[in-house]
């Protein structure tokens, strides 16, 4: 790492006077808290990034965190690689509960989907969008209480998972039958309404014992097939944004990924009602300013995230968990062993040596 003493003497040579206050280090990034003196502002400090990151040779950004000014350093190293399994066992036993990561001080991130209580992924091709769904479907299942349709139009993202117990069906790969989900899906969540109503409650998890509901969760994997979609656009919009904005009640929750978080795929209408989001890598920095995280375009990929809650002003960075396939495929195998009806013992038929010993 570069000295305190040597970042200030750059601040002041370039008229931006600052004291560090403290320095950390952690997920690809050296950053530095700033402290700032006679007159520098943060438009200041912006303005001079490029002479800052010719003078260390480092891409460097101006960050706030926590109301913290911090001169963000790439290091260029890559991240280190947390395993889902080994490091999800703090995990809140609470349906909904996601294991997110681990932050730039290696604090565990959890946070409530049903909080949430919808999210939206983004980031470009191989930042770790499908890695970050798998850990959501497996905290997802841990917890339990909760019924996923999956929608993936990759083919390739959610098809492992048909026929478990915790999914609705089979993963959906094709637009139009996504388009058919979401709307049940809407029809379903106004159905609970109507219950809610008939037993004068407020949430769907007040409703009697006798009429409990699971919370459903709809994920899709590449939003921008849909929306890109000429005939099923307009009401892949509607649904989503209906959901989006009476789900939480009924405990109806929607997880949208995307390649592409343009405004076409990720429109005014969805993105307002989507108040979480989770920025991967993103490939420029207009993708970053659509889903509202500026600075996404220099995180380092694979896994490396910043996360957007709502309620919360500042981002938060996080280093997403990894699950191999390897380890995914055995979990599942695992788990549909275990569901799997005990098979009847098989009578078998003697044959006619044996019959004539017995
Ligand atoms: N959290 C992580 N920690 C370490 N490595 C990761 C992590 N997430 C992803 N990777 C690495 O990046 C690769 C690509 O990740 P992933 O398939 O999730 O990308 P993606 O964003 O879904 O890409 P695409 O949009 O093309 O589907 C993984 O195979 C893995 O090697
Ligand atoms: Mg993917």
């Amino acid at each position: 790492m570069i000295e305190n003493a040597q970042i200030e003497q750059i601040l002041s040579f370039y008229k931006c006077p600052c004291n560090v206050i403290t320095s950390r280090s952690g997920g690809g990034f050296w950053d530095y808290f700033l402290q700032p003196l006679g007159g520098t502002t943060i438009n200041k400090l912006n303005a001079r990034v490029n002479d800052f990151t010719i003078a260390i040779g480092k891409a460097v950004t101006i960050a706030i965190e926590n109301m913290n000014l911090i001169f963000r350093i790439k290091d260029g190293e890559q991240a280190t690689q947390y395993n889902y399994f080994e490091n999800s066992c703090n995990l809140d036993k609470c349906a909904g509960m996601l294991a997110i990561g681990v932050n730039p001080c290696g604090g565990f991130v959890q946070y409530n989907l049903f909080d949430m209580p919808h999210m939206l992924v983004a980031g470009a091709t191989g930042s770790g969008k499908s890695v970050f769904l798998h850990s959501v479907i497996v905290s997802l299942a841990i917890n339990g209480g909760v019924a996923l349709r999956l929608i993936d139009l990759k083919r390739v993202t959610f098809s492992k998972y048909n026929g478990l117990h915790f999914v609705d069906g089979d993963a959906v790969t094709d637009a139009q039958s996504a388009e058919r989900v979401l709307r049940e899906e809407v029809r379903e969540m106004e159905a609970r309404y109507k219950t809610m109503e008939h037993y004068g409650v407020e949430n769907y998890k007040d409703l009697p014992e006798e009429k409990k509901l699971k919370a459903r969760v709809v994920i899709i994997d590449e939003l921008c097939d849909l929306m890109l979609n000429r005939e099923t656009r307009r009401s892949v919009e509607n649904s989503i944004v209906r959901i989006a904005q009476l789900g939480r009640a009924a405990g109806c929750h929607l997880i949208l990924a995307t390649q592409r978080p343009s405004t076409n795929v990720v429109t005014g209408l969805i993105k307002a009602n989507i108040p979480c989001k989770i920025a991967f890598m993103t490939s420029n920095a207009v993708d970053a300013r659509v889903i509202g995280c500026k600075g996404a375009e220099h995180l380092n990929g694979k896994g490396d995230a910043l996360l957007s809650i709502a309620g919360k002003k500042e981002l938060e960075r996080v280093q997403a968990f990894y699950i191999s396939d390897c380890e995914l495929s055995k979990l599942v195998e695992g788990v549909r062993a275990e569901q799997a009806p005990p098979t009847p013992p098989k009578t078998v038929k003697k044959g006619f040596f044996q019959r004539l010993f017995t």
